[in-house]
């Protein structure tokens, strides 16, 4: 039913420098894959198997890693290491990937409405591949599609985070329903303490509705000075609705170089390790 999903990955890495000088951020690996296509595989199994990059300048690595590479396909066929392409295979069989480029860097809110060539008039889901989400049974976009079956509205991943953290993040409140889940009343982004209304943080797992590209055109900058999606999803939430959702899992914060080695160090134990 939701086909498409948008991956911003337009961003610098700063944090990550000199690593990320001329390398894409999404393109670090976690173990033996790329942050990045750790949340393409998340969205195939979501049913979301056209994955619309919105990409940027130094960023060609991400378009080369989901195309064939004949000349390694030549070389390894038949060969006892052509299981290490199993995976990256299995996503080249099973997605479509459209790329468009994200000229300036206005804040995530303009990476989005960058993408709305890509996406259409459809609701679509979005993943910050910064935010690596695992665990054992359906992954987050799969549990936040059977919620968006149910509400038709947008929908945001959220977690809770110690209140000395909430700067980080966009906050959400709300009136909970059932199972984890949140009607939204009201949405900051990156709040500090005092102004934060709950220590509900949002993840980066988002299905949103077409009528966010409207409003997005409609908000002005806001935290850092830049087109955040949080103030146009405060905008769709007094429209109508946003549900909000304690997905089941873990996440590890990939963007900072803690939350990395954290993530490392999980998967190479609980997953790398246990495929032998
Ligand atoms: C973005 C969003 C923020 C959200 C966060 C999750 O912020 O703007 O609302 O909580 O992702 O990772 P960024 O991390 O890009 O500053």
């Amino acid at each position: 039913m939701i086909t498409k999903c948008l991956f911003p990955v337009a961003g610098y890495g700063t944090r990550f420098l000199p690593a990320t000088k001329s390398m894409p951020k999404e393109m670090l690996p976690i173990v033996n894959k790329p942050l990045v296509q750790y949340g393409v595989e998340e969205a195939i199994e979501a049913g979301m198997n056209t994955c619309a990059m919105v990409t940027g300048r130094g960023k060609r690595a991400i378009a080369d890693h989901f195309d064939i590479n004949f000349e390694l396909e030549h070389q390894i066929a038949g060969s006892g290491k052509e299981a290490y392409l199993d995976s990256i295979r299995n996503v080249l069989d099973n997605g479509i990937f459209t790329m468009v480029r994200q000229r300036e860097m206005k804040g995530l809110g303009h990476a989005i409405l960058t993408g709305q060539s890509l996406i259409g008039n459809d609701p679509f889901g979005v993943i910050l591949s910064d935010d690596l989400c695992i665990n054992d049974g359906p992954g987050v976009l799969a549990q936040m599609v059977e919620l968006f079956k149910q509400f038709r509205c947008s929908i945001v991943a959220i977690q809770e985070v110690p209140m000395d953290e909430v700067h980080k993040y966009g906050v959400i409140a709300g009136e909970p329903l059932k199972d984890g889940i949140y009607r939204v009343d009201e949405m900051v982004e990156k709040p500090t303490q005092e102004d934060a209304p709950s220590n509900l943080a949002i993840i980066g797992r988002y299905i949103l509705t077409p009528d966010i590209f409207d409003i997005i055109r409609d908000t002005p900058p806001g935290a850092n000075g830049e087109v955040q999606l949080t103030d146009a999803l405060q905008t769709q939430a007094k429209q109508g609705c946003v549900m909000a959702y304690k997905f089941k899992g873990r996440r590890f914060d990939c963007g900072s170089v803690p939350g990395f080695v954290e993530a490392t160090n999980y998967v190479y134990e609980n997953i790398y390790n246990k495929k032998g």
